[in-house]
């Protein structure tokens, strides 16, 4: 496991995304009521980012066309051999890491 620094816990609105580019990977965060959830920021749908989707229930929905994936496994929740990938979040010192 290697975790690297993102960003601070201000930095990302409660209830919302923000992409990061983090060693050039591309990653949606979102911060829900102040836990930090990463997700590989490109639907598996057509390739569009998934920074700017909304948060139910830990249900992530693709701002495009809403496609729904578990944000804790990254599993899609009708289909569930089609996913995007997700990473461990940790935050320390008011700072939020992730696990590339
Ligand atoms: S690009 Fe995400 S649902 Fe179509």
């Amino acid at each position: 496991m290697v975790f690297v620094e993102v960003c601070g816990v201000t930095d990302v609105p409660e209830g919302q995304g923000k992409p990061f580019t983090v060693n050039g990977k591309g990653i949606a965060l979102f911060n829900i009521e102040g836990d930090f959830y990463a997700v590989f920021n490109t639907c598996p749908h057509q390739d569009n980012p998934l920074d700017g989707g909304t948060i139910e229930d830990l249900v992530l929905s693709c701002p495009f066309h809403g496609w729904q994936f578990d944000v804790k496994t990254g599993k899609h929740l009708t289909f569930p051999n089609v996913g995007v990938p997700v990473y461990e979040t940790k935050v320390e010192a008011g700072k939020v890491f992730v696990d590339l």
